[in-house]
């Protein structure tokens, strides 16, 4: 299967395997004794594989593209987003779960033009389910997405704990107005969620890398992602972040305003 822009069928082939490769490797690695450190907190972990995956993904691009940029978790790999070709890489998401777990983790690529974004890739890892797309398609291995959004009152939403403990935009009140909330602990995981239909949406803090690809792969489905204030994605650090159905920021503006 090929994007609809051919021009893009190199980088796309190039993005799917690299992140099979990674998520090949996480897989050989998984008993392996990790090597785990803190970042800002005892709950903010990172392990020896975030960074081996993300240094040898890096290494691919700059060997294949050595134009482009890269904007990327680990070791402040750090580019604007709105100048060039950048690559923006998650190489565990859900680095949690993968440490307790060993589920419930992904590996995350997009491809951005000048801020606009072309490709998105996730992989979720123990399902070996790759998600993929140019923003006009997107699929799940083979098989070409098909998402109509029900309406709230029949679903369930994806949240990051912090989020809803804190109450973040209302969304106490919005759990009142659906099924039930979910928290998984990996943005990835809940934006394949998305692209099955098993949540409507999804609020959670989020970085860059974080949301880049999740928001090209719903973006054919009529779904938005913004800040939780209804203003643009800017791509500028870790910010609230939501991903819904674009005819549904009414049913939120009026929840806020409870
Ligand atoms: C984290 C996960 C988590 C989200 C955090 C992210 P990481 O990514 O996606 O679900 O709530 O905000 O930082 O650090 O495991 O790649
Ligand atoms: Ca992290
Ligand atoms: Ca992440
Ligand atoms: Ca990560």
């Amino acid at each position: 299967k090929e994007v609809n822009d051919k021009r893009l069928n190199t980088k796309l082939e190039f993005a799917k395997t690299v992140v099979r490769d990674a998520g090949a490797y996480l897989k050989a690695h998984l008993a392996d004794d990790l090597e785990i450190s803190e970042k800002t907190h005892f709950d903010d972990l990172v392990t020896n594989l975030d960074g081996e995956v993300q240094d040898a993904i890096i290494a691919k691009i700059q060997e294949t593209f050595p134009d482009d940029h890269i904007l990327a978790e680990e070791n402040d790999v750090r580019h604007d987003i709105n100048d060039g070709n950048v690559w923006v890489l998650d190489p565990i998401d859900g680095t949690t779960n993968f440490i307790v777990q060993k589920d419930n983790f992904a590996v995350m690529l997009a491809y951005y033009e000048s801020g606009v974004g072309k490709l998105g890739i996730i992989l979720d890892v123990m399902n070996d389910n790759l998600y993929w797309g140019d923003g006009q398609t997107s699929y799940r291995n083979s098989t070409e997405l098909q998402l109509t959004a029900k309406p709230l009152a029949q679903s369930l939403i994806g949240v990051s704990a912090y989020m809803y403990r804190t109450n973040a935009g209302g969304l106490f009140d919005l759990s009142h107005k659906c099924l039930g909330v979910r928290a998984i602990g990996s943005a990835g995981i809940e934006y394949t969620n998305i692209l099955d239909g098993k949540i409507w949406g999804y609020f959670s803090n989020l970085s860059p890398w974080d949301y880049a690809a999740g928001a090209v792969l719903i973006a054919p489905f009529g779904y938005t992602t913004l800040k939780l204030d209804g203003s643009p994605l800017d791509f500028q650090g870790r910010q609230m972040v939501m991903s819904i159905p674009e005819n549904y920021r009414i049913v939120l503006s009026e929840t806020k305003s409870i």
